[in-house]
C-alpha cells in the first residue's frame, strides 16, 4: 500500500482555497491512501459560534466530502481528512475516510484540546475501523494522540494503519507519542499536521509541521519540515502490522492481562 500525506498551510475561513491546494497537492503524486490535516478546510481558530455554522458542514452531505469522494473516484484512491462537521445544532471536529463508494469511515474527535472545548462537542461515536483493500485502517484526530487508549483501542478492532489528521501546536509532543503508539501496537501511523500562525482570539498559535510515517517497529519512515508546505508518499507492507511479536516469548496483543487492566481513575464512573 502507497500511503500519502499532505502537510497544509490553511487560510482561516477560506474553504475553497484549502481544499482546492489540498487536491491539487494531493494530484502531483499517487498514493493509495492520502491523509491530510485536521479542520483542512476551514482552519483551526474558530472565535464564533457564527463562523462555526457559516463554515462547518454536514457530513456526508457537504461540499467538502463531495469533492474529496470526487477526488478519490477520479484517483481511485482513499482520503482521510480532518473536518468541522455541523449536525443538528452541534458542531464536532471529524474526520472522514472516503473512497471511490463514498464514505467508509466517520469518526467525531473525542479528545478536544483547548478552546475548542467552547466550541466543539465532544465526539460520541465508538472507534471503528474499516478495510480498504484488505488493509484495516482507523482514525484518530490530533490530540488524541495523548490519549494510549485511543490507539490501543483502534489497534485491537483490527488497525493495521492509523490515519491521524492533525493540527498540532505543541512542539515534538505528537511526534514522539506517535511514534510511541506505532510501536506499542505494532501499527503503521501517520500524522499530517500543518503549518502556519492563526491570532484569531486571546492565544496565539503556531502550528508545527513535522508531519510523519511510522512503521509498526517505530522506525520513522518519514520526517516532514516544520514550516513548509510538503507532500510525502511512502510504501507500507500492512503485513508488517499483522505481527504483534516482539521475540519467540512475547506478543503485544497476546501478552495482554485485560481482565487486570482499567483505565479509570481510582473511584471514576463511566459517565457516558
Ligand atoms: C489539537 O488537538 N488540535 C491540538
Amino acid at each position: 500500500m502507497r500511503i500519502g500525506l499532505v502537510q497544509t498551510a490553511p487560510l482561516f475561513g477560506a474553504v475553497k482555497q484549502n481544499l482546492a491546494d489540498a487536491c491539487t497537492a494531493m494530484a502531483s503524486a499517487e498514493a493509495n491512501l492520502w491523509v491530510l490535516p485536521e479542520l483542512f478546510t476551514t482552519g483551526y481558530q474558530f472565535a464564533s459560534f457564527d463562523e462555526l455554522e457559516r463554515l462547518a458542514e454536514s457530513i456526508p452531505d457537504g461540499p467538502t466530502t463531495h469533492a474529496l469522494i470526487e477526488f478519490a473516484r477520479l484517483h481511485d484512491c482513499a482520503i482521510a481528512a480532518g473536518l468541522a462537521e455541523r449536525d443538528e445544532g452541534r458542531f464536532f471536529t471529524a474526520g472522514i475516510l472516503v473512497d471511490p463508494r463514498g464514505v467508509a469511515l466517520r469518526y467525531r474527535k473525542i479528545h478536544l484540546f483547548a478552546e475548542e472545548k467552547q466550541w466543539f462537542s465532544p465526539g460520541d461515536t465508538p472507534f471503528e475501523t474499516i478495510e480498504l483493500e484488505g488493509v484495516r485502517v482507523g482514525l484518530l484526530i490530533c490530540v488524541d494522540h495523548v490519549f494510549p487508549e485511543a490507539a490501543r483501542t483502534l489497534a485491537l478492532r483490527g488497525a493495521e494503519v492509523i490515519a491521524h489528521p492533525a493540527n498540532l501546536v505543541m512542539p515534538v509532543y505528537a511526534q514522539i507519542t506517535m511514534r510511541t503508539r506505532a510501536l506499542e501496537n505494532g501499527v503503521f501511523t501517520v500524522t499530517a499536521n500543518r503549518i502556519g500562525f492563526e491570532y484569531r482570539t486571546s492565544q496565539p498559535l503556531t502550528f508545527t509541521g513535522c508531519s510523519q510515517i511510522v512503521s509498526p517497529d517505530g522506525t520513522l519512515l518519514y520526517s516532514g519540515p516544520a514550516d513548509t508546505v510538503d507532500v510525502a508518499v511512502v510504501d507500507v507492507d500492512p503485513a508488517f502490522a499483522r505481527d504483534k511479536a516482539l521475540n519467540r516469548w512475547n506478543d503485544r496483543f497476546a501478552d495482554r492481562r485485560p481482565l487486570l487492566y482499567d483505565a479509570r481513575l481510582s473511584g471514576e464512573q463511566e459517565t457516558d
